[in-house]
């Protein structure tokens, strides 16, 4: 019983996930490391006020991220929680798949509580708190984004073939990572990939990446490239358009149709 009492809560309810489940030491972090926040906020938010989707924005006053210091994962999920029922869960690091679909599917977004050095403010290639509270959880803030992520995991957990994973995981990549919406005639990001590199936002909207509308068969006809600049991605014009997709997704796959038709 000893173990078990000391897990974080959520353990007992995510079996695949429990073992990845830490708890953010939040008096652990340096001054140096506040600091570091503060410097990739201030950094980020003067493009981002102009070119991310607005409700990006306002899901990140809604939580009231701090903008000087490191956000409190607590904190900012008892805000989330009321709003949708979401959580920024810590997590240990990188996950297998099935614990992180287990995750998405209870609304709990497997978070990383450790933040980039100043060695590397501009690119790390594990997420990091920044990655992961910045740039993802505004958007969880949102109903209609809260519930396509928490079917996506629903959806996702269920499946075991690992091909038509990887064909679903091409929406999770053009949405949640590297999504763009089209508002008031612009461009606008809202993936978090994009919304915490300036390099990657800045090659979409200023250099030549090829935006295309939304389209399900095109999503999933466009493979994932993880170590080069986009050349291609996809905007919607409504959060709609992604739930939409996933039940679109789920009701070929239940039916055994072609996931592209
Ligand atoms: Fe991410």
């Amino acid at each position: 019983m000893a173990a078990t009492a000391a897990l974080p809560k959520a353990a007992t309810s995510l079996p695949k996930a429990a073992s990845f489940l830490i708890d953010q030491d939040y008096g652990y972090y340096t001054p140096e490391q506040h600091g570091i926040w503060a410097e990739l906020v201030r950094c980020r938010m003067p493009q981002l006020e102009r070119r991310a989707a607005q409700e990006y924005l306002d899901g990140f006053d809604a939580l009231c991220l701090p903008y000087d210091r490191l956000p409190n994962l607590a904190s900012v999920s008892a805000k989330l929680e009321r709003r949708t029922g979401w959580n920024a869960t810590p997590v240990s690091g990188f996950m297998p798949a099935p614990a992180f679909f287990e995750m998405l599917a209870a609304r709990r977004f497997p978070t990383t509580t450790w933040l980039r050095g100043r060695d590397s403010l501009e690119y790390t290639p594990e997420p990091d708190i920044f990655h992961d509270v910045f740039g993802h959880v505004p958007m969880h803030a949102l109903p209609v984004f809260a519930d396509f992520l928490a079917h996506y995991g629903q959806l996702c957990a269920r499946i075991h073939d690992e091909a038509i994973l990887e064909r679903i995981g091409r929406v999770f990549w053009y949405t949640v990572e590297f999504g763009l919406i089209r508002q008031n005639g612009k461009v606008k990001v809202y993936g978090s990939g994009l919304i915490s590199s300036n390099g990657e936002c800045s090659n979409v909207l200023h250099s030549g990446c090829l935006v295309q509308p939304f389209v399900l068969a095109e999503v999933l006809r466009t493979p994932v490239k993880v170590d080069e600049m986009h050349h291609l991605l996809f905007a919607i014009e409504s959060f709609d358009e992604i739930y939409e997709a996933v039940r679109t997704l789920e009701a070929r796959i239940d039916a055994g149709s072609r996931l592209d038709d």
